[in-house]
């Protein structure tokens, strides 16, 4: 007999695995079906965050900061190194330490929270007296678990499968060559010259991990503007920033035939003018954003289906089109973006819990993990522009902060944007160093609704980087700057 829990969650990404753990801190009884394998075929917790995304690309930022400040960076504090190297496989085993260490976290939050891990790809096979049926299956198991697939009962199902990385048609990926953002995050050697297809997060996270550590980079990004979500403001500043350290980017680039032979691979492209260019590199990274995960899925069995993007159609509360079907993380609409997916997580056990909890995606921050590093949250000035919105805007440079000029991190400034009326925050838009986690206050003031003025109002440590969101703050109540 089919064993029957109150919640079974597909995927145990940051969506999925923190909706097991608030059902299961509400009193429910939980399972949660998992498949990831890593690279060892360890079957593994914390979906690709964890596992090949935010964790692992975050140590190699770190890590490929540490050596580029000792190369290049340690003259200005009267600091000098000889003999600097790079250990690549060190640097690389690292990073796997720290993933393990957080996916076995993930395993620890399980049992402590008593919530079975259903080992395998999960499916529906129909529903009957309330519940969903669910078949799971781990093709890659040995011997008859392999062929045996378990089935349970579920009357709330999360459906929180993630998203994969899209490639693009006439160039596949072996992640060797040509890699997508996974191998990426594990390339053996440093190329000399890597090429890297789409401008985006992922393309100038990781284009700048392995500049730092050596490689010639250049990007080729097909619109004619990059970053585009983010405010123009902090577009230009970030543009200034990554050609001074050396990224190539090319906008506008048209991509053609690609070619990955022995000695390495040629992309032929056209620039933004129609001249026909040719980018030769050793390897190439090809990040052009991601799809969701609902192939096998099984959601015609229950009468689900996906719009024509591939995601899976929820209202505000993360309801699908079936009742007790909920879907949450980068497999419905929304930024694609780990905090958002455990918000909709908590958000969704809550309610099946009979809460009444609430998500404003007004205040879900973006922060992109370059040097400086980029932070924002709410409206950007275009945004409050085409929704004729009348705004006042203060900024305000860390060049005169006495805490950035301290850790050598000058570079950058904080934008507030707030109504001109009522002087509530609308946006704040961070270039620093020190962005993602300044942007977490404007998050905090922004859920709070509070005004520019409430900023500027409130102590500040001294000295530190966030007097300069203050400042901005300041800035955009009346002018009123302490500091300028
Ligand atoms: P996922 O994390 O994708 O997890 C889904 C899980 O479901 C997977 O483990 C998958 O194996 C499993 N699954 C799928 N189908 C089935 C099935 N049928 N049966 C069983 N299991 C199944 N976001 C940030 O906020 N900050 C960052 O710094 C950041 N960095 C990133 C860096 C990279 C290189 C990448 C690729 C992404 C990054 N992201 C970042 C995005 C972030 O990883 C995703 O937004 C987040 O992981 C989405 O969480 P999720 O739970 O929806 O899905
Ligand atoms: P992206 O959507 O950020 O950027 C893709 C880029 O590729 C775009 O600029 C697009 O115009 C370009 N592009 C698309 N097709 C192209 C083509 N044929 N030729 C040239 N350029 C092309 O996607 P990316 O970088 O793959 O990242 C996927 C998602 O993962 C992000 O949107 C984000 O949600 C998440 N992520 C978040 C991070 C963070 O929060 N720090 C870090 C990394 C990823």
């Amino acid at each position: 007999m089919a064993q029957t829990y109150d919640v079974v969650v597909i995927g145990a990404g940051p969506g999925g695995y923190i909706a097991a753990v608030r059902a299961a801190q509400l009193g429910f009884k939980v399972a949660c079906v998992e498949k990831w394998r890593n690279a060892k075929g360890e079957l593994a917790l914390g979906g690709t965050c964890l596992n090949v995304g935010c964790i692992p690309s975050k140590a190699l930022l770190g890590s490929s900061e540490v050596f580029e400040k000792t190369r290049h960076h340690l003259g200005e504090h009267g600091i000098s190194a000889d003999g600097v190297k790079l250990d690549l496989a060190k640097m690389l085993s690292r990073k796997d330490a720290i993933v393990s260490k957080m996916t076995k976290g993930v395993e620890f939050l399980f049992r402590k929270n008593k919530i079975t891990w259903l080992k395998g790809h999960g499916r529906f096979v129909g529903a009957e007296d309330g519940a969903f049926r669910i078949e799971v299956l781990d093709e890659a198991a040995e011997g008859a678990a392999a062929k045996a697939p378990q089935l349970v009962d579920a009357v709330n199902v999360i459906i929180a499968t993630g998203s994969k990385a899209r490639h693009l048609p006439g160039v596949p990926v072996d992640n060797q060559l040509v890699c997508d953002s996974e191998g990426a995050l594990s390339i053996s050697e440093v190329p000399r010259r890597l090429g890297v297809i789409g401008a985006g997060v992922i393309g100038l996270e990781l284009g700048s991990v392995w500049r730092r550590l050596g490689a010639e980079v250049t990007i080729l990004e097909a619109m004619p503007t990059f970053l585009a979500a983010a405010d123009a403001g902090v577009r230009k500043e970030a543009w200034k920033q990554f050609t001074r350290q050396g990224l190539k980017v090319h906008l506008g680039a048209q991509i053609g035939s690609v070619q990955a032979g022995k000695r390495g691979v040629k992309v032929d492209w056209t620039d933004d003018r129609g001249a026909a260019q040719v980018l030769e590199c050793d390897r190439l990274v090809v990040s052009v954003g991601r799809v969701p995960n609902t192939d096998g899925l099984g959601l015609e069995s229950i009468g689900l289906s996906v719009d024509e993007r591939g995601f899976i159609p929820v209202d505000e509360g993360c309801r699908t089109a079936v009742p007790n079907v909920w879907a949450v993380g980068d497999v419905v609409r929304g930024p694609m973006l780990a905090h958002k997916a455990e918000d909709e997580g908590v958000m969704v056990a809550e309610l099946i819990a009979g809460q009444k909890p609430h998500i404003d995606y007004n205040c879900i921050p973006w922060v992109i993990y370059t040097s400086p590093e980029i932070a924002w949250v709410g409206r950007t000035e275009e945004q409050l522009q085409a929704e004729g919105r009348a705004y006042k805007s203060g900024q305000f440079p860390f060049s005169i902060n006495g805490r950035a000029l301290g850790v050598a991190a000058p570079e950058g400034f904080v934008k507030v944007l707030a109504d001109a009326a009522t002087d509530e925050v609308l946006g704040v838009h961070v270039v620093s160093a020190a962005a993602s986690d300044l942007v977490a206050e404007a998050v905090l003031a922004m859920e709070f609704k509070a005004s520019a003025e409430d900023i500027g109002r409130v102590c500040h440590p001294h000295p530190s980087m966030s007097e300069v969101l203050r400042e901005a703050a300041l800035a955009a109540t009346d002018k009123r700057s302490l500091n300028m």
